[in-house]
C-alpha cells in the first residue's frame, strides 16, 4: 500500500496514558511462583501498570486521545473519523471506537474498530492512511488501548503470560500533508498467516459453543489468553525484520536510512533479536517495555509518544514501525517525521 499520490498522512499530535497503579515484579512474586530475576532476564520487564476495578479500555483510550488532541492543538470537533485498535474492548460488542466518540463529545462521525491485537496500531494506521490519502477524511483520531490485567491468570498456571502484559493507551491525530513536502507516512505493509491462530489466542468465549459461557471452560482456564512461547518468539524475530525490509524496499531505502526503529514492545529479547536481524544499531531502537510491559496494540504509540516528547524523534527523521502478534499478524510502516 504505497502512497501514489502527493498527499501523505502526517502525525499532527501524539499522546499516551497509563493507569497510575504500578505493579512490580516483586508484587507478582506474591501471587505466583515467579521471580524478579526470571522476568527481567526473559522479558526485560521491571514493572507494568494495571487499572483498578471499574476502569475500562475506553477510559484509557479517551485520556490518551485527549493528550494527542491537545498536543496537535486542534479543535476536537474537526475530527472526522475515529479508528480504534484493541483486543480488550469494554464489551464483547460494540467496540471502543463509539465509546471514545461519546466520551469526547464528538459528533456522529464514523468509528472503526480494528481487531489485530499486537499489530493493531499499524493495521489501524494503514486504515486511517487510506482515508486521508484518498481525501475522504481530513483529520483522523487513531487510538490504541488495552486493559489486559483483568483477564490474566495470576496463578502458577498462567505465569508465562501474566507477567508480560500491562495496561495502557496511545493515540495520534492524523492529517493530510498539504504542503506537498516529503513528510508523512511513506507506506504501510500488512501480513497475516491464520494457520497460527491457536499459537496466541484467547480461545473462549466462542459463539460456536452452546451455551457460549460454560463453567467447565472457566475451570480449565480457557477464558485466559494462551501462547506457545517458542512459536511466538521464533516467528516474531523472523517476521518483524521481514516486514521492515519490505517497507524499505518499497521506498528504495536501506536500513542505514532508518533513524528510529519502534518495534511492538512484545518482549525486550524479541526487540533485540529484531535489531540484530536487521543489523540496526541498538541505540536506534526505541525500547520502553521495562516500565510498561507488553501493552499489545498500545505499545507502539506509547513508545512513539515518549520518543517524540523526549526530543529523540526530530523533523526529517525516518521512523520505522513494526509489529507482530496474534493471528499471526505482522506489519511495518515508514514515517518521514
Ligand atoms: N516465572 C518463572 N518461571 C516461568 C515463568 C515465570 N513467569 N513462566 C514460565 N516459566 C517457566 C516454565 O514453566 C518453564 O519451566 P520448566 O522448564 O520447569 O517447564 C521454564 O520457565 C521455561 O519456560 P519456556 O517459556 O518454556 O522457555 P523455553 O526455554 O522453552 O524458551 C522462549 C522459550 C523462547 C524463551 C519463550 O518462552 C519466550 O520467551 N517467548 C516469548 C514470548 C513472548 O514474549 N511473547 C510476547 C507476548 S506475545 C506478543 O506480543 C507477540
Amino acid at each position: 500500500m504505497k502512497a501514489e499520490m502527493s498527499t501523505r498522512t502526517v502525525v499532527a499530535g501524539t499522546g499516551h496514558y497509563v493507569p497510575p497503579r504500578v505493579v512490580t515484579n516483586r508484587d507478582l512474586e506474591k501471587l505466583m511462583d515467579t521471580s524478579d530475576e526470571w522476568i527481567r532476564e526473559r522479558s526485560g520487564i521491571l514493572e507494568r501498570h494495571h487499572v483498578d476495578d471499574g476502569v475500562g479500555t475506553s477510559d484509557l483510550a479517551v485520556e490518551a486521545a485527549r493528550r494527542a488532541i491537545a498536543d496537535a492543538g486542534i479543535d476536537p470537533a474537526t475530527i472526522d473519523l475515529i479508528v480504534a485498535a484493541t483486543l480488550s474492548p469494554d464489551h464483547y460488542f460494540p467496540g471502543i471506537g463509539v465509546q471514545v466518540q461519546a466520551k469526547l463529545g464528538l459528533g456522529p462521525i464514523g468509528a472503526i474498530d480494528v481487531r489485530n491485537q499486537c499489530s493493531g496500531f499499524i493495521y489501524a494506521l494503514s486504515v486511517a492512511d487510506q482515508y486521508i490519502r484518498a481525501g475522504t477524511c481530513k483529520r483522523v483520531l487513531l487510538v490504541a488501548a488495552e486493559v489486559q490485567s483483568s483477564n490474566l491468570d495470576f496463578s502458577d498456571r498462567g505465569r508465562d503470560m501474566s507477567v508480560l502484559f500491562g495496561d495502557g493507551a496511545g493515540a495520534v491525530v492524523l492529517e493530510p500533508n498539504e504542503d506537498g513536502g516529503g513528510r508523512g507516512v511513506l507506506s504501510t505493509h500488512l501480513f497475516a498467516d491464520g494457520n497460527f491462530v491457536p499459537q496466541l489466542w484467547m480461545e473462549k468465549p466462542s459463539p460456536r459453543d452452546r451455551p457460549t459461557f460454560q463453567t467447565a471452560f472457566f475451570d480449565e482456564g480457557r477464558f485466559f489468553p494462551k501462547m506457545d512461547g517458542r512459536q511466538v518468539f521464533v516467528n516474531a524475530c523472523q517476521r518483524m525484520p521481514e516486514a521492515v525490509r519490505a517497507a524499505l524496499a518499497a521506498n528504495g531505502l536501506a536500513i542505514e536510512d532508518v533513524d528510529h526503529l519502534i518495534p511492538h514492545q512484545a518482549n525486550d529479547r524479541i526487540s533485540l533479536m529484531v535489531a540484530k536481524g536487521l543489523r540496526i544499531p541498538v541505540e536506534k531502537v526505541v525500547r520502553n517495555i521495562d516500565r510498561f510491559g507488553n501493552t499489545t496494540a498500545a505499545s507502539i504509540p506509547i513508545a512513539l509518544d515518549e520518543a517524540v516528547k523526549a526530543g529523540r524523534i526530530r523533523p526529517g527523521d525516518l521512523v520505522a514501525l513494526t509489529a507482530f502478534g496474534s493471528g499471526f499478524t505482522w506489519a511495518a510502516a515508514l514515517i518521514r517525521w
